[in-house]
């Protein structure tokens, strides 16, 4: 088994040689120096070239085809680290030694359990939902979760809330105007001693910790339900990689499996000024809180623009059904002028770094995998002729979507969950980007371009 764990070092290592070979070393000028506002830039449509803030969390690097969280490589990350390691260094800035680690797994692992939020989550149709509406719902269940757990353990306010277990709210027969029911969520008094400060600050960082569990459970719980299973325990021994995808399909992880799923959850822990990272710091400027922030990511993350292609790769390798198919499917497509998913990026014009990596991993895992090594084929093929006619004259090369699917398939990961995996991991870069940006918080606020008309007047309605 260790032969096998380096056989995954050593493609990755490969992955970056070839990546640094073909890009240069030094950073963009003018994406990577301190703001002096009020600032100039050229803005296309989608706010498009806009610099909204300053960040050290993360930089992407398109036409080089760079991806650095915190300064570190995304190839040394993958080879070296996990997503513990990752998600903390995200959130504090700097990697954990064996101490901190340690600390930080053991709140990890005290948030995985949701019980009280999984028990109001099965009230709701979840099987019939949108999944990522269900992760949505979920993750505003949560705060409910932190509110209880907070009183249970005497640390907050104490607030009258509906217990998760009443299943009906009162309504009056007639209205008097009785006072009505008080909800957990309601706005609690300022914080009145010392401590109770400390806790406030404190619930920042934890509600990031908690949401990063809690994102997995939740998602996990929502595929066991979607199958008709009860949602599985969590297990404290195992990394938040294994532990995710053993609630997931209720088998442990060999450590190959772990690994590539820890790999993946690296890869795509923060990418930027992404729509969804964008959508998550908007609400989070407003002075609403981390988990309706979050929430917003998942929202915008459910978008086919964004999230979700790699569902759709897996899908159009099947139809295509043989790589001697390739070439004349390719040729019809481009000609009804479709875009082939798995393709293309709004930043990246070189080879993203992310299909970079999880290229190769599909490969080390299709290899004792029947049905998954003829959609590999496929896939090279694809990724093959598309360079021919895109890659050199377009710049389009294969996104993180093109390969994630093959590898999430080959871990007997459902395919209407491979979206939702993308918020298990992101949930760290969300969170790490809401909190720097609140240290310096602006609202968000831009404008529109009026075209509408001026000076119409109201005509009385029989004229
Ligand atoms: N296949 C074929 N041609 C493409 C593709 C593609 N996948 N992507 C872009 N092009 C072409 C366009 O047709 C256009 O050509 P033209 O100049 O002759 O009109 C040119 O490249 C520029 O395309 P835009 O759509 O303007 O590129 P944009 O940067 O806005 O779009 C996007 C990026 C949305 C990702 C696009 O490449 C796409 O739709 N790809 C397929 C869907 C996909 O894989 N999405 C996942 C993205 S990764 C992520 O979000 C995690």
């Amino acid at each position: 088994m260790p032969d096998q764990l380096n056989d995954i070092k050593y493609v990755i290592e490969m992955a970056a040689e070839k990546a640094h070979a073909e890009t240069s070393t030094e950073p963009e000028p003018e994406l990577t120096q301190p703001l002096n506002w009020p600032i100039q830039c050229t803005l296309g449509p989608g706010l498009e070239g806009a610099i909204a803030c300053e960040s050290k969390i993360g930089y992407v690097n398109g036409t080089k085809g760079w991806l650095i969280y915190r300064g570190y490589d995304i190839f040394d990350l993958c080879a070296n680290s996990t997503y513990e390691e990752v998600s903390y260094l995200l959130l504090q800035g700097q990697l954990p030694n064996t101490k901190e680690l340690k600390a930080y797994k053991k709140k990890l692992i005290k948030y995985r359990p949701l019980n009280k939020t999984l028990r109001l989550l099965s009230g709701f149709p979840v099987e019939q939902m949108n999944v990522m509406g269900a992760l949505r719902l979920g993750t505003n269940l949560m705060r409910q979760e932190f509110t209880y757990m907070d009183r249970e353990e005497g640390r907050a306010p104490s607030v009258d809330a509906i217990s998760s277990d009443e299943d009906s709210i009162p309504m009056e027969t007639v209205p008097k105007g009785a006072k009505k029911a008080t909800y957990e969520f309601k706005q609690e008094d300022p914080p009145k001693t010392k401590q109770e400060k400390q806790l406030q600050d404190a619930c920042g960082i934890d509600a990031c910790y908690h949401l990063i569990s809690g994102v997995a459970t939740i998602t996990a719980a929502i595929a066991r339900i979607r199958q008709g299973n009860m949602p599985i325990e969590p297990v404290p021994e195992l990394s938040h990689a294994a532990n995710f995808l053993y609630m997931l399909t209720g088998r442990k992880p060999t450590p190959i499996e772990e690994r590539i799923m820890d790999i993946s959850l690296i890869l795509h822990a923060d990418h930027g000024m992404n729509a969804s990272t964008f959508a998550a710091m908007v609400v989070a400027s407003t002075l609403s809180d981390i988990y309706f922030s979050v929430g917003s990511g998942i929202a915008a993350l459910n978008g086919p623009l964004h999230g979700g292609a790699n569902e759709q790769v897996v899908n159009m390798l099947k139809k295509i059904g043989n790589p001697s198919n390739v070439s004349a499917w390719l040729d019809k497509e481009l000609k009804n002028k479709n875009k082939v998913v798995g393709f293309g990026h709004r930043v990246y014009k070189a080879y993203d770094p992310r299909a970079r990596i999880l290229g190769p991993l599909a490969e080390l895992l299709v290899k004792d995998n029947h049905k998954a090594v003829s959609l590999f084929r496929i896939a090279k093929g694809l990724e093959k002729e598309v360079n021919v006619r895109l890659g050199a004259q377009k710049k389009i090369f294969p996104n993180v979507d093109f390969y994630s699917g093959i590898v999430y398939s080959c871990l007997n990961i459902p395919p209407e969950i491979f979206t939702p995996i993308f918020a298990v991991s992101r949930v760290s870069g969300w969170t790490a980007r809401v909190l720097e940006y609140l240290q310096n918080n602006r609202i968000f606020r831009p404008r529109a371009m009026y075209t509408g008309e001026f000076n119409k007047k109201i005509m009385p309605r029989d004229q």
